[in-house]
């Protein structure tokens, strides 16, 4: 088993990666490697959260396709939607110096690990493969470090998506909603049919993925960045984010008693059986749709969620390597320069229900679902909104604390908006504390 190097000073950049909760715990000893030689671990290990079959499924494709270069994948599969528990085990695991090979690492949490010094840099790959020139701008941007490739990309999913039961909505003559004024109607109508008018848990990250989704349909991107990426107090006090959070209220409405904190995949089976005539998630839940044979355009229609036609809140997954001591390094960057092949990104998203992260994929050969997120997102980063819940705004520490904040509201609704929003302002500006020499020793608002 291969262990990665922990140079001493690298422990307090560690606090910042564990959100400041793990490290000052942990003597340095403890994350010491050990000095006995390490098992040889065949293969490279890789870490992720696709647990649900069609993800599975996808992750399969990957290893096959590994294979058939010669190299073993071992699987290191964390169930959890949104990788809620995946990224608490990886912590783990390198804070006990048994970092895996490959891991799911999504968003600016790439640069938080890459600032400890412990990914693979993937410059000759990227440069060989010229990853420059075929990536999307947002997705080389967000592969790189101090101008070093350090991840590789698979996939973009959309997760504004809205999902509507296609032979439901032509028996009850409705039209897929475009505005919430339209979803109102439609989910009025839905419940006088005897139908669950949305497939929505309660389950925090997915309460909080509606309520970015809301967000976006309120304001646009811009506004959007400046709650979720600058944290702006200003727009946490903005009457658009208490429209987002009222309609949040209004939609619980519509759940009624059928809410509970149901895995994600559970939500898409109750969609696929007609019992909910609606359901938002990202459009990984179009590839777990044909696992229960429901088909877009016949089964059911995707369309951008209400109010949010022209952009796209994106997510995109990307597999980092940890360095250790190189012995792997052939096998990883082999990995990763497969992994960008046309061929490659064409099939896992096929499997996987995202697009491919290439300028040059082929739209006439994508489903409709991906070919509209493929073609929006194409339009650059003024219709592109990077998705708190997916990882893609902030570091893990304030994504987990706004998506708390808003669970909380979301269930206790004796919170109103206004309380919601002080709150929001508050962790922001806690956020946005700007250590100056002795961390802790400023309290330095930037502003925002
Ligand atoms: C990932 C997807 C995954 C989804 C559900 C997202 O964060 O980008 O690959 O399917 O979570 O767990």
């Amino acid at each position: 088993m291969k262990k990665v190097a922990w140079p001493g000073v690298m422990l307090g950049a560690l606090a910042f990666a564990c959100g400041g909760a793990a490290a000052p715990s942990v003597a340095p000893s403890a994350a010491a490697p050990s000095a006995a030689p390490a098992p040889e671990r065949p293969g490279l290990q890789v870490l992720h959260w696709w647990t649900s079959p069609s993800e599975r499924k996808a992750a399969d494709l990957l290893a096959s396709t590994l294979a058939g270069e010669g190299i073993t994948w071992q699987d290191a599969a964390i169930p959890g939607g949104a990788g809620l528990g995946a990224g608490k085990v990886l912590k783990g695991r390198v804070l006990a110096g048994d970092a895996p090979e490959v891991t799911q690492l999504i968003g600016p949490s790439i640069a938080e690990w890459a600032d400890l010094g412990l990914l693979l840099e993937l410059d000759n790959v990227a440069d060989a493969g010229d990853w420059r020139g075929f990536l999307f701008p947002t997705i080389g941007q967000l592969v790189v470090h101090r101008r070093h490739v350090v991840a590789a990309p698979l996939g973009i999913h959309r997760v504004n998506t809205l999902y509507y039961n296609r032979p439901l909505f032509a028996r009850l003559g409705l039209a897929p909603p475009v505005t919430w004024r339209q979803f109102e109607e439609a989910a009025r109508r839905l419940r006088a049919a005897g139908v669950a008018p949305l497939a929505q848990s309660s389950e925090a990250w997915h309460v909080a993925a509606l309520f970015e989704n809301l967000v976006l349909a309120a304001s646009g991107p811009a506004f959007y960045r400046e709650l979720f990426v600058q944290r702006s107090p200003a727009a946490a006090a903005d009457r658009r984010t208490h429209e987002a959070l009222l309609r949040l209220r209004t939609i619980k409405g519509w759940l009624g008693n059928e809410l509970d904190e149901r895995p994600w995949p559970e939500e898409v089976r109750r969609f696929a059986r007609g019992q909910a005539g609606m359901m938002i998630m990202g459009d990984w839940a179009k590839a777990e749709l044909a696992t229960h044979r429901a088909l877009p355009d016949r089964d059911f229609g995707c369309a951008a969620a209400p109010d949010t036609a022209g952009y796209h809140l994106y997510s995109v997954d990307t597999l980092a390597m940890f360095a250790g001591d190189y012995r792997q390094m052939a096998d990883q960057e082999r990995m990763a320069r497969l992994l960008v092949t046309p061929g490659v990104q064409a099939g896992f998203n096929a499997l996987k229900g995202g697009v491919p992260v290439r300028r040059d994929a082929d739209p006439a050969a994508m489903d409709s679902c991906a070919r509209q997120s493929w073609t929006v997102f194409a339009k650059g980063a003024a219709v592109q909104a990077p998705s708190l819940v997916h990882r893609m705004a902030l570091d893990e520490a304030s994504r987990d604390a706004i998506i708390a904040e808003v669970h909380r509201f979301f269930l206790d609704e004796r919170v109103t908006p206004g309380q919601a929003q002080r709150r929001l302002g508050a962790l922001f500006r806690l956020f946005n504390l700007k250590p100056l020499g002795v961390a802790g020793a400023q309290d330095t608002d930037r502003g925002r």
